[in-house]
């Protein structure tokens, strides 16, 4: 066993700079953190929450990808300002849903089907085992839209770290 591992670890140190730069597109598509355009402000009701698709070019080190679907976010409007939240719960990676009200226009906050955690409308973690709040993201107006600062966390854990 030990000869193996040895030779394993051989192999991947006289590897090295070639094992970077296959694992370089990797990287590259993993690295989150870019500001999308969504839909237009004016599209938004007040309160309501509205899942919309991130939509944008992927990019390798090699090869992009356009218009490919990165993932989607909840979008609600306060005023002028708009709350965005990562579409993925943070317990597992489900995707959560809004929760409808009587008027059916949502704004109940969120649940995920899957094992039942709940946040509120601010995505704040009510109930369930998800270990923290919905993932907010940052957002700003760009000509009338809704412009998302997309990024991806990881699951499963207290704190919000970036993958
Ligand atoms: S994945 Fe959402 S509660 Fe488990």
């Amino acid at each position: 066993m030990a000869t193996v591992t040895g030779a394993c670890a051989l192999a991947i140190a006289a590897a090295g700079p070639s094992l970077a730069l296959a694992l370089a597109p990797l990287q590259a598509t993993r690295r989150s953190g870019r500001w999308v355009r969504t839909v237009k402000l004016a599209d938004l009701e007040e309160g309501v929450p509205r899942r919309v698709a991130v939509i944008d070019d992927r990019k390798d080190a090699w090869t992009i990808e356009r218009g490919v679907e990165l993932g989607s976010v909840w979008l609600v409007r306060r005023g002028d300002a708009v709350l965005a939240f990562s579409a993925v719960c943070p317990h597992l990676g489900c995707s959560v849903n809004a929760v409808a009200t009587p008027d059916a226009k949502g704004g109940g906050g969120f649940a995920c089907p899957c094992h039942t955690s709940a946040f509120d409308p601010a995505g704040k973690r009510t109930s369930g085992p998800s270990p923290r709040d919905l993932d907010a993201l940052e957002t700003k107006i760009e000509d009338g839209h809704v412009a998302v600062d997309f990024r991806r966390f990881r699951i499963g854990v207290e704190e919000k770290v970036e993958t």
